[in-house]
C-alpha cells in the first residue's frame, strides 16, 4: 500500500512500512491538517493486517522529527477549539498505541512538545545524536497535551519527568538514551534507518499475531496494576492457544523446521 498525501505520506517497502511526515520548511509541526492526515492514514493503516511487519515514523528533512504542536494555530485558539485540537492529537497518539504494527519513532533533530508526544507512542524510540527531546509547553505558558504529562512520567519515572517539564528544558539524545527515553543512538539518520528497518527484519522470524499481542497486552498493562495486568496477561495467553500461529510455531519447534506463520 502507497499514500501520498499533501503532509504525510506512507510507503511499503520489503516489508517495512515508511510513516513520513512532511512539513519540512515548519520543522514539521503539528497543525491541524496533519494531525488529520495522519488519523487517516493510522486508520487505514490499521485496516491491513500485517502487511508489513513494522513501520517506522520519521519525519522529513535533516533538522527536526516534529518541533512540536503548530504555535501559530494555537495562538489563536479559543477553549473549546484547543479542546478538539488536543482531542485530535490524542486519538493520533492512540492510534499509534493500537495499531496492531510495532511502530518505531525515528528521531532525528528536534523531538519537542507534540513531537515527544507523538514519538512516546510508539513503541520505542531510535535517535541520531542530533536529537532534541523536550516537552518546552511552559515556555508558552501551555501544558502538554497530546500525553506528555502521562507517558513521560511512565517512561522515565514522575519525579525526572516533572523536572524536565517544569523547566522545558531539552534533553540531548545522550541523556535521553540514558533515561530510557530512547532505545538506541547512532550517528546519522542513514544509519537510523538502516538500523530500524533491519530491527523489523529481525522480526519477521516471529509471529505477527503474537507480536501484536504482546504490544496489546504491554500497553494495556500500563495503565493497570500489576495483578490487574497479570489478569489479562493470562487471558491474552491462554486465548492464543487458539491461535495458527501457536499451533505452527510449537510443532515447527517439536518437527526441528523452521515456523511459517500465517498471522492468526
Ligand atoms: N509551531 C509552528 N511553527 C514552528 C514550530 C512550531 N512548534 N517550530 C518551528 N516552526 C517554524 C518556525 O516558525 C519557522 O517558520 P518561518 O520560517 O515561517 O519563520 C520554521 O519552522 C523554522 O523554525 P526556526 O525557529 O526558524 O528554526 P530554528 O532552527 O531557529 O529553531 C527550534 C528551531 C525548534 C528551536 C524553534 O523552531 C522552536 O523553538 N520551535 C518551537 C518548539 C516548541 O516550543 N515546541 C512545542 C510547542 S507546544
Amino acid at each position: 500500500m502507497t499514500i501520498q498525501n499533501k503532509l504525510i505520506t506512507y510507503e511499503e517497502i520489503e516489508g517495512v512500512g515508511y510513516l513520513t511526515l512532511n512539513r519540512e520548511d515548519k520543522l514539521n509541526a503539528l497543525n491541524t491538517d496533519v494531525l488529520k492526515e495522519l488519523e487517516e492514514v493510522l486508520i487505514e493503516i490499521s485496516k491491513t493486517q500485517f502487511s508489513v511487519n513494522g513501520i517506522i515514523f520519521t519525519g522529513a528533512g535533516e533538522k527536526a522529527f516534529i518541533a512540536g504542536a503548530d504555535i501559530a494555530e494555537m495562538s489563536d485558539m479559543s477553549v473549546s477549539q484547543a479542546k478538539e485540537f488536543g482531542e485530535l492529537g490524542q486519538r493520533v497518539t492512540l492510534l499509534f498505541e493500537k495499531l496492531q504494527l510495532p511502530v518505531i519513532a525515528c528521531v532525528n533533530g528536534f523531538a519537542l512538545g507534540g513531537g515527544c508526544e507523538m514519538a512516546m507512542s510508539c513503541d520505542f524510540i531510535y535517535a541520531t545524536n542530533a536529537a532534541v527531546f523536550g516537552q518546552p509547553e511552559v515556555k508558552l505558558g501551555l501544558i502538554p497535551g497530546f500525553g506528555g504529562t502521562q507517558r513521560l512520567s511512565k517512561l522515565i519515572g514522575r519525579n525526572k519527568a516533572k523536572e524536565i517539564v517544569y523547566t522545558g528544558r531539552n534533553v540531548k539524545a545522550d541523556e535521553a538514551l540514558s533515561l530510557g527515553l530512547v532505545n538506541k543512538v547512532f550517528d546519522s539518520k542513514g544509519e537510523m534507518l538502516s538500523e530500524a528497518k533491519k530491527t523489523i527484519l529481525r522480526m519477521t522470524k516471529n509471529s505477527p499475531y503474537a507480536i501484536s499481542i504482546a504490544k496489546k497486552v504491554m500497553n494495556t498493562g500500563n495503565d493497570l496494576t500489576v495483578s490487574e495486568g497479570l489478569h489479562h496477561e493470562l487471558n491474552e495467553f491462554s486465548n492464543i492457544f487458539n491461535s495458527q500461529d501457536m499451533k505452527e510455531g510449537c510443532r515447527a519447534f517439536v518437527d526441528k523446521r523452521a515456523a511459517s506463520f500465517k498471522g492468526c
